[in-house]
């Protein structure tokens, strides 16, 4: 039978990664196998006690029922502490928390809400894939705003002022952004709450990097009347090690927790309660977690600079985040060209910087989730093939 997709999908393709990883599987079945230093997903272990946790709850016969669609107590408060303590940001957990199955699903749940088709909602270039593909899933059309380098890979808001934004209704913003590791100051974040408020746009800022390699976590909605224009997404992804666990949270307004609310619980149901419970126990670890995990990526950065230097890319050394984002030597038409050969020739997966945008078409970037022994191996293959650098 020939079924045909809905036209919603049309513009969609498979996730880059999903098809990249299975060209990877194949080669790896062929011989050498692919280091992969492309996707984001920790290879270090969740906090001890998280993982006791989630055991322990789970022996209990009554916690393996359907869960609340707003997340159980416990987990809300938890949110509401961790907020306050890291962020200063006072947040009433009854209203102003929603936990997610990662933030991931957040986005699309927030575009479906808010977005049809007639709406627009900015989108960086480069950003995250997905901001992209749920503003077109949802029907609305993206704009695209053009992050630069000379601009340290922040939005050029007078020049987004200059534009028809009557169409505009939501705002996707990301620092430390994701793919480039630039940061944003309370100052960045105080005028974009006042272009917001200039234009009626509600900005959506993904937060999840904002404890790897990073000295000051900055939430929007501590910057003062922000809860009227923004809202925002965490993970406990890159935090915690729990890329697998799917589990993250919305913050905002309560007025927007429930408008969203409203579709998100016609999609999923609450999660498992020992997973909530563990969850909530990660919230509440010192310090010493935050610093203990960014001492290995610290070294596992030093290694990654080694072989941005053999490949004569050329990087900023403060930017945060799990990822290195370095431009490439001029001599090659895209970071496509260079991470094919390096792939290719070195059996070495590097993510050419274009997935993320035109913007970000001469770089690449490399993540930090893997040991540094990988980081090393691959530094003795691309020295050793015929890379034309
Ligand atoms: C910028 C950004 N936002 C959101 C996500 C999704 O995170 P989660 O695992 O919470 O869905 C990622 C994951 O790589 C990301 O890089």
């Amino acid at each position: 039978m020939q079924m045909k997709i809905a036209d919603r999908l049309q513009h969609t393709e498979e996730y880059y990664f999903s098809k990249k990883l299975s060209q990877i599987a194949e080669l790896n079945k062929s011989g050498i196998q692919v280091l992969n230093l492309g996707i984001g997903s920790p290879d270090l272990q969740p906090p001890a006690i998280v993982i006791d946790t989630l055991i322990e709850e789970s022996k209990n016969p009554h916690n393996h029922a359907y869960q609340k669609y707003n997340g159980i107590p416990a987990l809300r408060n938890a949110i509401a502490t961790w907020y306050g303590k890291e962020y200063s940001v006072t947040l009433n957990p009854e209203t102003e928390v929603l936990p997610l199955i990662g933030s991931k699903e957040g986005i699309m749940h927030i575009c479906m809400t808010y977005l049809q088709p007639g709406d627009e909602a900015l989108v960086p270039n480069p950003g995250y894939p997905s901001y992209l593909s749920a503003v077109r899933l949802s029907g609305a059309t993206p704009v695209s705003y053009d992050l630069k380098e000379e601009d340290s890979w922040l939005p050029d808001l007078n020049e987004l002022s200059k534009r028809d934004l009557s169409k505009v209704k939501i705002m996707w913003i990301n620092y430390p952004h994701m793919p480039s590791g630039a940061k944003a100051n309370r100052d960045f974040f105080k005028a974009i709450i006042a272009f917001a408020k200039e234009n009626q746009i509600l900005i959506c800022h993904d937060n999840p990097y904002s404890f790897i390699l990073n000295d000051e976590q900055i939430s929007i909605l501590s910057i003062p009347g922000s809860k009227e224009v923004a809202i925002e997404l965490n993970s406990f992804s890159k935090t915690f090690n729990m890329a697998g666990w799917r589990i993250g949270m919305l913050v905002g307004a309560q007025e927007r927790i429930s408008e969203i609310l409203r579709f998100k619980s016609n999609m999923d149901s609450g999660m498992f309660y020992p997973l909530q419970m563990a969850a909530s126990k990660a919230l509440s670890l010192d310090k010493d977690w935050y610093s203990e995990l960014n001492k290995v990526y610290r070294q596992r950065r030093e290694k990654v600079y080694e072989l941005l230097n053999i490949l004569n890319c050329t990087y900023d050394k403060n930017q945060v985040g799990m990822f290195v984002w370095a431009k490439i030597a001029d001599k090659y038409e895209d970071a496509y060209v260079l991470t094919d050969e390096i792939l290719d020739k070195s059996r070495v997966f590097i993510t050419p910087g274009g997935i993320f945008g035109s913007q970000g078409r001469d770089h690449i970037r490399i993540s930090l989730c893997a040991p540094e022994s990988t980081f090393a191996e691959a530094i003795n293959r691309i020295t050793s093939s015929n890379l034309s650098s």
